[in-house]
């Protein structure tokens, strides 16, 4: 893969626009920014006498990718000066003994944020668990005040995912304001609430969002179109080059488990975007992995010390 696309300047080129070489968004430098800038907040916060922002995983099964993105939440945690408690319950755990944690969590005055791992397993209903947890602790976001708050453009908490690609947009200053941005899924974890946040009054944000979802006619050509790509359908490798305009940005939130013999674990992690043809048309681009991932944690514990902080606040 080129680093940097050449320019088209042919002199009997009628469209002689010249492009910026591609530059890699690299969430692996800007979340350890972010981490950098929570541990010197969270120190602050505990000589000033406050309490430590504390956030509690709950994980239900032994799903490979949640146990691994479970304790990576838990480790940052631990590396920002956050306490963190993770609670394990058995795949064939009931709804009612969910329940039961999220209420005594929910309870549990030290407790600053609640996150309970999705999916889970078939016989919970995640809707009833998700409108379980109290507001306040909602650092996950996913919560139908949280959801609602969101849309009205309250102080809310974003979901970690696409809060982590505002982030990321604004550390690299991307201009969105006019921009029509694409949004390839729908899910309540990343396609809709990252559709309503480039959408909004504000910066990252007022962009012209069209959200793509399974059902889309002719995406190809509405994703030509697109100055942003948000892919979030779960299908690596999914965007073409065919499918990018020249000088796009291009946000990848796949993290798809392939397999891969000449890996010690057996797998390997690729992205929803075909990375080597789509990157050197892209002005900016996230990797798989090292983009969009390590974002998401770094925002959730952005979530965590802002729960923290309003109790601190209140009480
Ligand atoms: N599963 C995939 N992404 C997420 C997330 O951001 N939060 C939770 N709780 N579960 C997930």
């Amino acid at each position: 893969m080129s680093k940097h696309h050449t320019p088209t300047s042919q002199p009997h080129c009628p469209d002689m626009r010249i492009f910026a070489p591609m530059q890699i968004l690299d969430g692996k430098l800007v979340a350890q920014t972010v981490k950098e800038s929570l541990k010197t907040k969270t120190a602050q916060h505990l000589a000033a006498g406050k309490k430590q922002p504390h956030l509690a995983a709950v994980l239900v099964g032994h799903d490979g990718a949640s146990e691994t993105y479970v304790a990576s939440k838990v480790k940052n945690c631990e590396e920002t000066g956050f306490k963190s408690t993770l609670i394990r319950l058995d795949t064939t755990a009931t709804e009612a003994e969910l329940v039961a944690v999220v209420e005594k969590l929910n309870q549990d005055t030290g407790i600053d944020g609640i996150l309970v791992q999705l999916p889970l397993p078939k016989q919970i209903n995640e809707d009833r668990i998700i409108s379980l947890i109290d507001p306040q602790k909602d650092v996950d976001g996913f919560h139908p005040v949280s959801v609602g708050r969101m849309v009205q453009g309250l102080p809310s908490f974003i979901p970690a995912t696409p809060y982590g690609i505002l982030l990321l947009l604004e550390h690299y200053n991307i201009d969105t304001q006019g921009k029509h941005a694409v949004v390839i899924g729908r899910s309540n974890i990343v396609g809709r609430p990252i559709s309503i946040l480039l959408n909004r009054n504000s910066y990252p944000g007022n962009c012209t969002v069209t959200v793509c979802h399974s059902h889309t006619q002719n995406l190809a050509g509405i994703c030509r179109q697109a100055d942003i790509i948000v892919a979030a359908l779960g299908r690596p490798g999914f965007l073409k080059a065919d499918m990018v305009k020249e000088g796009a940005v291009v946000i990848d939130v796949g993290i798809t488990r392939v397999p891969d013999p000449s890996k010690k674990s057996g797998y390997a992690i690729k992205g929803d975007v075909d990375f080597e043809a789509v990157a050197p048309k892209c002005s900016y681009i996230t990797p798989v992995p090292g983009g969009v991932g390590l974002m998401t944690i770094a925002a959730l514990m952005k979530n965590t010390l802002y729960a923290c902080e309003q109790k601190n606040i209140i009480s």
